[in-house]
């Protein structure tokens, strides 16, 4: 072999295997700048001897032209669908019926899978090439997708190792991450293109696309979990084994993956991954079991279009279709009106929801919904439920189209959107009642002066009998007149008055950020405080001092302006601090810190205090701190419960600090006493 042919086969097994490790086993491989110079190289070699060139070159991913149509594909052996169990109590029959018909009392062995939401796929390895994809279908007929399935770069283009078998049909799952997702949608939104109302759509629709480069710029994946046809070899006796055999030809497959014994086994599995669900980086809408030996699954067999050897424990749905009773406007404390949707009440996402938020007018017009309409209403995970899709086909005649109001439905003031806004906004600043009532809210807040027990019934309560009117008037309260209110007794109003003067203790940032100046966050607020060092500073600087400042643009720097220049915003300022609230001075310059330069990231629980504080510390420090984990983290710090953060940092060799490390760091700072 020529020295050329030798390093061109060498360049095909290190581009290979770099895939491997990043896509299929989700480790970092090499930097990005290397991995494209091998790439070049290769396609350089392959310029100059078209005729080397095989379909497994990693090269070959991605075909030229976009087809007409696809062809249908007729599967050998069908791909069936699963009964679905809803409950322990199913679970435990299922169990039951097994025992039944094998006339065993014996403990079953179970494989566990999560039931990954997303698409079936067929794949079909030749001598271990990859020669076709397809889709389930109606399950005995599918479409061909060849051209697609070769983009995704989690799918080997030739196994790895040896012992496969001739002709092997693997099935998975081709699903969309999350995090993939949103980043998609996000994008497309800007762009004014379709957006996917969940992943489970997006990775249905980009697996639709007759143009494989369209295809190739979409986050798929695909988990593998079993075996269709299969001829010239054998095959491992359980699921288990075949899982861990998928593995080691390179096909993906699920990490969470588990073989258990008997129903306590499978109740435990359910149990560990539903608490764990949200926090999983791909949706799932339940778990699979399957009885782990083949053996076992040939004796049970099938009844109609599903096997008596698995069943699907669903979790509680994340989206459901109802009514759309009217749609009102909330108003913030920026006085930005939110649409909010009354809904017929339903239960989703494991909650009875009876509202959802809309965002804007910007989406109310792109999902085109009218009052009365069925729509589908998503709540995934902890984050508010959602109107994602109005389904205007069963639309009554006349229904009215939501339109936003002219005037505030809270003040009456006019109504304001920017052009190129998609923010529809009341002009009444502080008279508008509803901008006070949030802008108060979030003052109090934990992450503004963390008053304790200042909840919202308080602000409201306290507006409505005219004992307070803006922020500095909650310093000047006495205990009498909180235990006025109703429902107070003289315990509450006294923890409140004394949490406070506790509060008045504080520190720049937070300060800043309970002023709520327009889209001045807490991180702006912390750079502002760090860069500045006083408030003085701040009220008196202009847009073009502002713009020095980290992460501040000159939107950011017009808002701090605009906030300054309303006298009576300063005075105000001037009264909290008249009235006793202060804090540290800041270290003003972050060179001299101990941790300037340096970005550090928080994750999981601590228990010994609480998440912003040991922020706080960090900042003081001279930290930045960042919300998620990249190669520029220097130092993680991670409580229990850490999860995805945590994974990425061990993926990236990024030092990993638990909370006793920490406390201990900070104590040979000095900055923690035991006993804190
Ligand atoms: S096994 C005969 N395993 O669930 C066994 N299916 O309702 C059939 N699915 O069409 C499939 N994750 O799309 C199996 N780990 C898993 C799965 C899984 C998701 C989907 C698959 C199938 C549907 C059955």
């Amino acid at each position: 072999m020529s020295d050329l042919r030798a390093k061109y086969n060498a360049l095909i097994d290190q581009i290979t295997h770099y895939d491997h490790q990043y896509y299929v086993l989700n480790e970092s491989s090499v930097p990005d700048a290397e991995y494209d110079r091998l790439m070049q190289e290769l396609k350089g070699i392959e310029a100059e001897h078209p005729d080397w060139v095989t379909p497994q070159s990693p090269s070959q991913r991605v075909a030229g032209a976009p087809q007409a149509g696809f062809t249908t594909v007729e599967h050998r052996i069908p791909m069936l669908s699963l009964d679905n169990a809803f409950s322990a109590e199913d679970l435990a029959a299922f169990v039951k019926r097994l025992k039944d018909r094998l006339n065993s009392t014996a403990d079953i062995e179970f494989a566990c899978e999560p039931k990954l939401d997303g698409i079936a796929v067929s794949l079909l390895y030749e001598n271990g090439a990859l020669v076709r994809g397809a889709t389930r279908g109606d399950g005995t007929t599918g479409e061909d997708i060849t051209a697609n399935v070769r983009t995704i770069k989690s799918i080997p283009l030739q196994l790895r190792g040896a012992g496969w078998p001739e002709e092997l049909e693997v099935r998975g799952e081709i699903y969309m991450p999350k995090a993939g997702f949103e980043k998609m949608n996000a994008k497309a939104m800007a762009k004014g293109e379709k957006v996917f109302v969940n992943p489970r759509n997006a990775a249905s629709g980009s697996l639709r696309q007759l143009d494989s480069r369209l295809t190739a710029q979409r986050p798929l994946e695909m988990c593998c979990y079993s075996v269709g046809h299969f001829s010239g070899g054998d095959l491992p006796s359980n699921q288990g084994e075949l899982m861990a055999q998928f593995g080691e030809w390179g096909l993906k497959i699920n990490a969470e993956s588990q073989v258990v014994i008997g129903l306590q086994g499978v109740q435990q599995f359910y149990e560990q991954l539903e608490a764990r669900r949200d926090n999983l980086p791909y949706e799932i809408d339940g778990i699979v079991y399957k009885v782990n030996d083949f053996a076992l699954q040939n004796r049970l067999g099938f009844v109609s279009r599903a096997p008596r050897w698995a069943i699907a424990r669903k979790f509680p749905a994340q989206e459901e279709i109802t009514r759309l009773l009217d749609v009102e406007f909330q108003v913030g404390r920026t006085g930005a009106l939110t649409p909010v949707a009354r809904l017929e009440p339903v239960f989703v996402g494991g909650v009875t929801v009876s509202n959802a938020t809309l965002h804007n007018m910007d989406e109310v017009e792109r999902l085109d919904v009218h009052i009365g309409d069925k729509v589908i209403v998503r709540r995934a995970g902890d984050v508010i439920p959602q109107v994602v899709k109005a389904l205007s086909d069963d639309r009554l005649p006349g229904a009215k189209k939501v339109t936003a109001p002219a005037e505030c439905p809270e003040c009456g003031s006019l109504v304001e959107r920017v052009e190129g806004e998609a923010v529809t906004r009341c002009t009444g600043g502080i008279i508008c009642s509803a901008q006070r009532r949030e802008a108060l809210k979030h003052f109090v807040s934990r992450k503004a002066m963390d008053i304790d027990g200042f909840g919202e019934k308080i602000v409201d309560a306290l507006l409505e009998t005219n004992k307070i009117h803006a922020a500095s008037d909650i310093y000047e309260l006495t205990a009498d007149t909180v235990e006025s209110l109703e429902r107070m007794g003289k315990k509450s109003a006294e923890n409140l008055i004394n949490a406070i003067q506790k509060s008045k203790q504080t520190t720049l940032p937070r300060f800043l950020f309970a002023l709520g100046i327009r889209e001045v966050g807490e991180t702006t607020a912390r750079n502002l405080a760090t860069h500045f060092g006083s408030i003085e500073k701040i009220i008196a600087a202009t847009e073009a001092q502002l713009l020095e400042v980290e992460d501040v643009g000159p939107k950011v720097a017009a808002h701090v302006v605009n906030f300054f220049a309303e006298e009576q915003n300063v005075m105000e300022v001037q009264r909290i601090i008249a009235l006793g609230v202060h804090w540290d001075d800041v270290v003003a310059s972050t060179e001299t810190a101990l941790l300037s330069g340096q970005t550090w990231v928080v994750t999981g629980k601590i228990s010994q205090m609480s998440r912003d504080e040991a922020k706080d510390y960090l900042l003081r420090l001279g930290a930045k701190v960042a919300g998620s984990v990249s190669a520029k983290t220097n130092q993680v710090v991670a409580g229990p419960g850490a999860g995805s953060k945590l994974k990425k940092a061990e993926e990236l060799g990024i030092p990993v600090m638990d909370e006793a490390d920490f406390i201990r760091w900070l104590t040979e700072q000095g900055l923690w006493v035991s006993g804190n």
